[in-house]
């Protein structure tokens, strides 16, 4: 099985690429480095994949729609899973066009060159939670409403779900959207609470607490996640879209302390007003997960810190 990532070099990217490898998969990592965080991280990430002979780099933009479609020509893969995106909310109020740009003009690319040779190869493609906007009405079903995006992000995940029916309508193109509800874990994306405020409890500096630590989150483990790209890629047929999260939003007060418990540190805290573009609350019903996918996330939220900063500290080097 031959599976081109791109985005493999990131958080969610490069463990998936790990996981493909373990099972025996040959896999083309596609990734440009975006220095929305320091390229040596996505090299670390990527280092232990890249030396085993059935992993290879293609160092190219996903907007490179020639590239895209050169590439795919000469793979033939059995599989595209598109993980490249601008990733964050708050950054995508502040430059929305990049975020079009590479998010929505980068997915068609990908769809484009998807869609060259057959048998078509099947395209998975990540979506997210912020898809479902502000909700007092939880869990969040995948035959809910999206049409209210509160960030330009989400706007242009659910542009890339209705871009992904149009080339599974119009060519047959089998895809999958997954909608990830705040993936954690080794590798973690530095700019995703979970990491900086363990970087900032470690360092006994204030952590930043944005509201009254009552919005929740879906908290999902990068393992169950892995599992549930893989599980999708292996039964992706038609044109699907599956929730990967947990199920057991987790309060914001109750995440802080859980890593000040486990890192053995007070976390003093620093009261911040809630930010726009945030939602108070996701919580994944994954019920269709379950059921078409055989999805059943295993992490508990505390393990998942438990192991989150136990990678954290071998990788900076500071101890208890
Ligand atoms: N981490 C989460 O909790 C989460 C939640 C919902 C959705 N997602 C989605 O999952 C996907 C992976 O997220 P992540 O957290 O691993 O982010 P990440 O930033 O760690 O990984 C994204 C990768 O894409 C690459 N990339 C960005 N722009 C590119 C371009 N123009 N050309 C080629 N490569 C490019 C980056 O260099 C990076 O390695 C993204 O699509 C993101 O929107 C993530």
């Amino acid at each position: 099985m031959t599976t081109i990532v791109t985005g493999g070099a990131g958080f969610i990217g490069s463990n998936l690429v790990d996981r493909l490898l373990a099972d025996g998969g040959e896999v083309i990592v596609v990734d440009n480095f975006d220095p929305f965080y320091p390229r040596a991280e996505k090299e670390a990430n990527l280092a232990d994949a890249l030396a085993q002979p059935r992993c290879r780099l293609e160092e190219l933009d996903i907007r490179d729609s020639e590239s895209a479609a050169r590439l795919v020509d000469s793979v033939r893969p059995d599989a595209i899973v598109h993980l490249a995106a601008c990733a964050g909310v708050r950054p995508s109020i502040a430059d929305p066009r990049r975020y079009a740009d590479v998010n929505v003009l980068g997915t068609i690319a990908w769809l484009e060159a998807a869609t060259r040779f057959t048998p078509l190869p099947r395209f998975v493609y990540a979506s997210s939670s912020s898809v479902y906007g502000v909700r007092d009405d939880p869990p969040f079903r995948e035959s809910d409403p999206v049409d209210h995006p509160v960030s330009p992000y989400a706007a242009t995940k659910h542009s890339c779900e209705l871009m992904a029916y149009t080339y599974h309508h119009l060519r047959g193109l089998p895809v999958t959207g997954l909608r990830f509800f705040t993936a954690y874990g080794p590798r973690n994306r530095p700019d995703l609470a979970i990491a900086r405020f363990t970087r900032l409890i470690d360092r006994g500096e204030p952590v930043p607490m944005f509201g009254d630590g009552s919005t929740r989150r879906d908290y999902t483990y990068i393992d169950d996640i892995v599992d549930g790209v893989v599980r999708a890629v292996e039964r992706c047929s038609s044109a699907s879209i599956y929730n990967l999260g947990r199920s057991d939003p987790i309060p914001l007060g109750e995440m802080i302390a859980t890593i000040a418990e486990v890192l053995g540190r007070p976390a003093p805290i620093q009261q911040m007003p809630e930010q726009p573009g945030d939602v108070r609350q996701t919580f994944a019903d994954i019920s269709l997960a379950s059921r078409e996918l055989g999805y059943r996330p295993r992490v508990p939220f505390r393990e998942g810190i438990r192991r989150y900063v136990a990678w954290y500290r071998s990788t900076t080097g500071r101890s208890d």
